[in-house]
């Protein structure tokens, strides 16, 4: 089984971006990140109603990084900081959930359409990766997206994802039963990137 230790949080930096550890200070940025329809689109899970939502997600985060279930980052632009180690919140990205006996996680992210469009989850899905493979040794990634959701297929595309797999129905919201497609990428070294 694999192990992983996040203890320090793993801090990490791109060439724009600080990846870091969520706390009570991003509780505003949360909460306008997920309560924005556009950026929740796709997301299948309701917009936040009020900051103690936003608090108890990030909490959640916390517990899941506990228990290790999973890793979120939140992603900063580095010229906007809190403090030393934190940004101000414009997205999150992460393995939300690790299957640790396989050597595989689900990855997940989101970004405010404020900074669509600017390269921006390419430069922090390629760090994840790179670390998720790397120093965290899964041996693959797998992200589960809506079928319409083109803006995600892109990226996975991108950075060398395949797709394996579509399935009918599968995913329950709102009283509708919708598809899902599933993307994986391989940890095979010296292939992967190609194309990002
Ligand atoms: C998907 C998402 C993270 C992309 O973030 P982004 O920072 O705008 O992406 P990038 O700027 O790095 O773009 C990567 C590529 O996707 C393309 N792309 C981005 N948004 C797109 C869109 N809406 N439609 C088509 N292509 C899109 C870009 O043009 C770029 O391609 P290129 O390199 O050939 O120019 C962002 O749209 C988002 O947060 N969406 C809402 C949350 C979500 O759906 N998350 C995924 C759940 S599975």
């Amino acid at each position: 089984m694999l192990f992983v230790n996040f203890d320090p949080f793993p801090i990490l930096e791109t060439e724009r971006l600080l990846l870091h550890a969520m706390s009570e200070s991003h509780v505003e940025d949360m909460f306008k990140l997920r309560s924005n329809p556009q950026a929740m689109q796709y997301i299948g899970k309701p917009l936040l109603a009020s900051r103690n939502e936003a608090r108890d997600l990030i909490d959640a985060y916390s517990r899941n990084l506990r228990d290790k279930i999973g890793i979120t980052w939140g992603i900063a632009l580095k010229d906007i900081r809190v403090n030393e180690s934190e940004g101000a919140l414009i997205g999150t990205i992460g393995f939300h959930k690790m299957d640790l006996y396989n050597y595989r996680a689900e990855i997940g992210y989101m970004i405010h359409p404020d900074h669509w469009f600017k390269g921006i989850m390419s430069e922090a899905l390629k760090r994840i990766v790179d670390y998720g493979f790397k120093e965290m040794y899964f041996h693959s990634i797998e992200a589960k997206i809506s079928p319409e959701n083109d803006a995600s297929r892109k990226i996975l595309l991108k950075h060398g994802f395949e797709k394996e797999a579509y399935f009918k129905e599968s995913f329950h919201e709102n009283g509708r039963f919708l598809d899902t497609e599933i993307y994986s990428l391989l940890n095979k070294p010296g292939e992967r990137h190609k194309t990002a």
